[in-house]
């Protein structure tokens, strides 16, 4: 983690407030990759991942947008209350929601503060001069972060789409989808319920392998509770540890002395990913995709537990 302090800060829309960072050491950032997020730790201790919103390639500051949550538990609401030259704590940037370097062409559909990473996004498809469109959907114009910067710096690339009913949203995001050609990625970012439809509309015209996700809450599933003991066998040493039913794997191996690093320890940031050699996974993460889950080749420590008697993992 690394101090940062709060240059500037501005109302991007209805409970929705930017903060520029820039390093309390007077140093550059580093560069990113569009889609990454960083974990920021506010002034009550409660530590959140941001996604960041600035031109990837911009290290004099790294820009964050942040929605005052109405069960806020301390994190947002706190961030809210903070005034310029505030120093936070933040983590270097790290990608679970990169662009395809495969695809050619690109539809990035945000709803409310979900715009965030596709922002990043949006800088470097221009940068690349590849066809892209962002589909940005809100409950009012009051709602919409960034749009006025998006529909000036991004001008005929952005369609806005508001009060749109729950009821009619699998017609207009097909319209959206019907624009772009059929090898066209999908990248969508917001409210899960928002997600998963657009997940289903982009399934009817491509494969899995052309949509990408943002998860920034935990699956129900994570807290779904332990299923059983099973154990691991560490590939290097042949050690075999047994993880009982109410002990997370990575804190079994965090106390044996395994080298495993977590962040968010609710499957969604994907820092306590290790690699699986044999058994079979229990995925109770949101970070890995549904290929890769199924493939049974990688494992989320913090939340993941084992469908097979024995794991045998890459440590
Ligand atoms: S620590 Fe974040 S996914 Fe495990």
């Amino acid at each position: 983690m690394m101090k940062v302090r709060i240059e500037r800060i501005v109302d991007e829309a209805l409970d929705i407030r930017s903060f520029r960072l820039v390093r309390s050491d007077g140093q550059p950032l580093d560069s990113y990759e569009p889609g990454a997020h960083v974990d920021l730790t506010g002034p009550t201790g409660v530590t959140r991942q941001y996604s960041l919103c600035s031109p990837p390639q911009d290290r004099r500051a790294y820009l964050v947008a942040v929605k005052k949550e109405a069960q806020s538990r301390g994190g947002s609401a706190a961030l809210h209350e903070v005034e310029e030259g505030t120093e936070l704590e933040m983590g270097a940037p790290r990608n679970l929601f990169r662009l395809d370097p495969t695809a050619t062409e690109h539809v990035l559909c945000a709803a409310g503060i979900g715009v965030t990473p596709l922002l990043s996004m949006a800088y470097r498809l221009t940068e690349n001069g590849q066809p892209w469109r962002l589909h940005y959907f809100a409950r009012s114009p009051e709602y919409a972060a960034f749009s006025e910067l998006l529909a000036n710096t991004f001008a005929g690339h952005v369609q806005f789409h508001y009060g749109v009913e729950p009821g009619d949203m699998d017609a207009a995001l097909s319209e959206c989808l019907n624009q772009a050609g059929s090898a066209a990625h999908v990248y969508t970012c917001g409210p899960a319920p928002f997600m998963n439809k657009v997940v289903e509309v982009a399934a009817r015209s491509r494969s899995e392998d052309a949509i990408h996700l943002e998860h920034f809450q935990a699956d129900p599933a994570a807290n779904a509770g332990p299923s059983g003991g099973f154990e691991v066998e560490l590939a290097s040493s042949g050690v075999v540890l047994q993880i009982p039913a109410n002990t997370s794997l990575v804190d079994v191996l965090q106390a044996h002395g395994c080298d495993i690093d977590t962040e968010c320890r609710e499957g969604i940031c994907g820092t306590c990913i290790v690699e699986v050699l044999d058994g079979v996974p229990e995925h109770r993460d949101n970070c890995l995709s549904s290929k890769e889950k199924a493939g049974n080749k990688q494992i989320c420590a913090c939340v993941s537990r084992a469908l097979s008697a024995r794991l045998v993992l890459d440590l």
